[in-house]
């Protein structure tokens, strides 16, 4: 019904909204194309009492979606239960009135909806339910919840800590919490940012729905800007499908870049493509447009540890030893190196800019230093705007000519016990992570710009043979020329 409404409703009551406190409870209201594909994708057909949890439901859009397939002749048979919390009092006249609109369409056609709308903190009330072992009741889950840091010493941190569930951010507890509160068979939808795939912080979120629930679909919004146009919203932004207990079938991965959704396409995939089997951290992979060959690749199966290599992220955390950095070179003190002295394939060292170039060689700093030999960095932070999200070169210790070498917090090394690794295997291990279809991987599983060790750590290379084969051929050139490294990896994949 009043899908068209319901976006000027959910306009008029934005600018309503406290605007200081709008990040604070993560305000960012769904638009009703959004809200109506979110509710499409629940199974069609339903034989069971419904019961709807909408969990901080700011104007009721997601509820109103769910409600408008009953109108449109879903195939459910029985009347309707809603639960929904929100929070901001500002909010709950328009979710009371655009609730009460749906209960007269609705008994219309001889459904009776009963509601409950909660001025309340969901997460208090949850933990308070689960603590007390209050059964499941949720049959569905549909959200939008605030994306928002936890504070360590928030009160939201304490109580997920006391019913066992630790996490950083109120989007995953939105989700963790509707999830423990489904019925078996329950379904969950919710659009969330994408940076639960992958990074440490979420691992425990990543196998709570892992363990618990069958991934049915995910959707990606692919540009970032576009899910929430109407309010700036700079995330990368998906929408998941879960249903609680259920066998795992496949996947099916649909994408769009806008909120029209009208250039969307969609693929399934064994579920194996999205949470690798022998994953320890169950990073949820969301397979590119562009086809990953790595992924699918026989001869790109290596880890770190096969090659007898290893990745850390740089240990000279800088303004930790403001006292021992050098602007230029001098006696008693080694190359330090950053990403701005990136260059060519190798490293522009020493380098006129505003970072230094050189550390104290002392008993305080030593210990922080790589000795002498080939190493390959890769850059741990990109911009947005940057083609390439794994950029990787070469230290080659002839053109630092010194026995240390100090590495900087903002880049990763690989290296083999903390020693340099074979000049030919550094080249191709930049070579490799240079190419497109390395970029390709790595944004399947990463929605953020950073490329953190534990990434590289996870991924699978080609053999020690084949990479060192490829390092000897590209030392041959100035650069690390993408097109060309494709090229030569293409005969090995
Ligand atoms: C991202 S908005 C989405 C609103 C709505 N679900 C939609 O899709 O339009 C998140 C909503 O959660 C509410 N909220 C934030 N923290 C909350 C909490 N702890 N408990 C209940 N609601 C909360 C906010 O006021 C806001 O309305």
């Amino acid at each position: 019904m009043i899908s068209g409404t319901i976006d000027t409703i959910r306009i008029k009551a934005t600018k309503e909204l406290n605007q200081s406190k709008r990040a604070e409870l993560g305000q960012f209201l769904t638009p009703s194309v959004i809200a109506k594909f979110m509710a499409g994708l629940f199974k069609k057909d339903y034989n069971t009492p419904i019961h709807l949890l909408d969990a901080g439901a700011g104007v009721g859009s997601l509820t109103a979606a769910f409600l408008d397939r009953k109108l449109n002749g879903w195939n459910a048979n029985h009347d309707i239960q809603i639960t929904a919390y929100e929070i901001d009092a500002i909010l709950l006249p328009y979710l009371r009135k655009n609730i009460s609109e749906y209960k007269s369409l609705l008994s219309k056609e001889n459904c009776v909806l009963k509601e409950s709308l909660l001025n309340l903190d969901f997460i208090v009330d949850a933990v308070l339910k689960i603590e007390k072992e209050c059964p499941p009741v949720f049959t569905h889950a549909i959200l939008n919840p605030p994306y928002k840091k936890i504070n360590s010493s928030s009160q939201h941190r304490f109580l997920l800590s006391s019913i066992g569930f630790e996490t950083v951010n109120l989007y995953t507890a939105f989700v963790a919490l509707s999830l423990m509160q489904l019925k078996d068979n329950g379904e969950l939808v919710a659009i969330i940012p994408r940076s639960f795939c992958n990074g440490n912080y979420y691992k425990s979120f990543r196998k709570l729905i892992t363990q618990n629930a069958a991934i049915k679909h995910i959707h990606l919004f692919e540009s970032r800007t576009q899910a929430f146009k109407d309010d700036d919203v700079l995330q990368e932004n998906i929408i998941i499908h879960l249903i609680k207990g259920a066998p795992q079938g496949k996947v099916i991965v649909s994408r769009s870049t806008n909120e029209s959704l009208n250039d969307f396409t969609e693929n399934s995939y064994p579920y194996e493509q999205i949470v690798k089997p022998d994953d320890s951290e169950a990073f949820i992979h969301i397979p590119n447009l562009k086809e990953n060959l790595i992924e699918n690749s026989d001869a790109i199966t290596y880890t770190l540890a096969d090659l007898g290599v290893e990745v850390s992220t740089g240990p000279v955390v800088d303004f930790r030893v403001k006292e021992h950095l050098f602007m230029e070179p001098e006696n008693g003190t080694i190359p330090l190196l950053y990403p701005n002295h990136f260059n060519g394939k190798e490293l522009d060292w020493p380098k006129q800019s505003k970072k230094p170039n050189a550390i104290a060689l002392n008993l305080d700093t030593q210990k922080m230093f790589y000795p002498s030999g080939f190493y390959t960095l890769v850059r741990r932070f990109s911009s947005k705007e940057e083609k390439q999200r794994v950029v990787a070169r070469v230290v080659n210790p002839e053109m630092l000519k010194s026995k240390f070498i100090g590495i900087e917090n903002h880049l990763n090394v690989f290296h083999s016990a903390k020693k340099g690794i074979s000049e030919d295997l550094a080249y191709g291990i930049a070579a490799y992570l240079n190419s497109s279809f390395v970029d390709i991987h790595f944004r399947s599983f990463s929605g953020h710009t950073q490329v953190n060790a534990t990434d590289l750590r996870q991924m699978k290379y080609p053999s020690k043979n084949e990479l060192s084969k490829l390092g000897k051929w590209a030392k041959k050139f100035k650069t690390f020329d993408q097109v060309k490294i494709d090229e030569q990896l293409m005969k090995i994949l």
